[in-house]
């Protein structure tokens, strides 16, 4: 339809002209950290697979095998007839790891926030969350219908300040965070948190995306910050290396998902394969302490080189301001062998475009150390 078409083109020229056109490149994995793109070799610092586990022997492995046992789909929503029976393995040692009652995965970390949020509040409900809080917090938080405030990036005074204020005019509250900022790297104060939800009887909720396998000896923000988070999200597709969501929560609250949580119920089950290798992935999480503690040690060895502030995370990002700026200092990187994709508004906030840094367990010292010298000299003189 011509009027279909002429709004998709105005749209695009005007994202072109800001420089906020996204476009998609073939990108062929060779072994986690390189990859084929544009007819190039490129070490890539632009995975969210810190662990490398996507590429494991025993991971693959545990998926083929999951192929032959039960086929490559699920065939239906879980509630129906995808429920294979890999599902439960999975939900026991994400329960395990997390410390809770139970576990539920849905289709993808976005479904689940999507799903989980809108199971717990609604209309005449509070949402108070961090304003650099991932889209599918906000996705979730916004088609709950909930009253939605959002305070200033970890400060945990401004959360209680507007608790203080709204908690009495709605029925139910939740506090929602990532636990690791997925493009700053930072952690969310989840213990100063806790006690505010506890105060309040606001619900703590931890997007824990970015947090598993790296932080807390591998079990995540909450651990690594000795707190208690009632509602412990995440998602199996960064260092798990796999793919989906989970919520690990109490029995009762789990069980609410299970029959409530749309995304839960409206969307097939995950692929036996991915299932598979989640529960592969997590066992190496479990038991190689050195492999998850490495991601964390060559975050900080970057930021040294750089005089940035010691990494909490695996992401270290590098704010360049313009948008126009980041795309060249990423062009340039490129030139010397390494991906480092620019991440710019609406993702992050105007003028705080960036490199963004995914620093994983099989990241060569040398190269990081080449990485950053690039960096110190060109990359920063670019932002100046
Ligand atoms: C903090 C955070 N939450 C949720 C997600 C979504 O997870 P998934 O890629 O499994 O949909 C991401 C990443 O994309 C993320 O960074």
């Amino acid at each position: 339809m011509r009027s279909l078409d002429e709004f998709a083109a105005a749209k695009l020229r005007d994202l072109d002209s800001r420089n906020r056109r996204r476009s998609l490149s073939d990108s062929a994995r060779e072994d986690g950290i390189w990859i084929q793109r544009g007819g190039r070799r490129l070490l890539s610092f632009s995975c969210n697979d810190y662990l490398n586990l996507s590429q494991h022997p025993a991971v693959r492995e545990a998926a083929i095998a999951a192929i032959r046992d039960y086929g490559a789909g699920a065939g239906a929503s879980r509630l129906v007839t995808g429920n294979h029976p890999l599902y439960r393995a999975l939900e026991e040692r994400l329960a395990q790891i997390k410390g809770s009652e139970a576990a539920c995965v849905f289709g993808s970390g976005y479904l689940a926030n999507i799903g989980i949020i809108p199971a717990l509040v609604g209309s005449g409900d509070l949402i108070v969350l961090d304003e650099l809080c991932h889209a599918c917090i906000n996705a979730g938080a916004k088609l709950s219908g909930a009253t939605v405030l959002r305070y200033r990036h970890c400060d945990v005074g401004h959360a209680e300040a507007l608790l203080a204020e709204q908690r009495g005019a709605h029925d139910r509250a939740l506090i929602a965070t990532d636990g690791v900022f997925s493009m700053d790297g930072d952690m969310a104060p989840l213990k100063a948190l806790s006690a505010l939800g506890d105060h309040h009887d606001a619900w703590l909720l931890a997007d824990d995306a970015h947090g598993l396998g790296v932080v807390g000896g591998g079990r995540g923000s909450a651990f690594a910050d000795a707190a208690n988070v009632p509602l412990q999200m995440g998602t199996l597709s960064k260092a798990v290396g796999a793919y989906g969501g989970y919520l690990a929560a109490s029995r009762a609250v789990i069980d609410l998902m299970r029959t409530r949580a749309r995304s839960f119920i409206y969307s097939t089950g995950l692929p036996p394969p991915v299932v598979a290798a989640a529960i592969a992935a997590l066992d190496l999480i479990e038991r190689d302490t050195a492999l998850t503690a490495a991601p964390l040690r060559k975050a900080r060895l970057f930021t040294r080189a750089l005089n940035l502030p010691e990494a909490q995370s695996a992401v270290v990002p590098v704010i360049v301001g313009e948008a126009d700026v980041a795309l060249a200092a990423s062009a340039m990187l490129e030139d010397e062998g390494f991906l480092v994709v620019p991440i710019r508004p609406p993702t992050v906030p105007a003028g705080t475009a960036r490199l963004r840094f995914a620093l994983t367990a099989a990241h060569p010292e040398a190269e990081i150390e080449r990485l950053a010298g690039i960096v110190r000299s060109r990359v920063m003189e670019l932002a100046a």
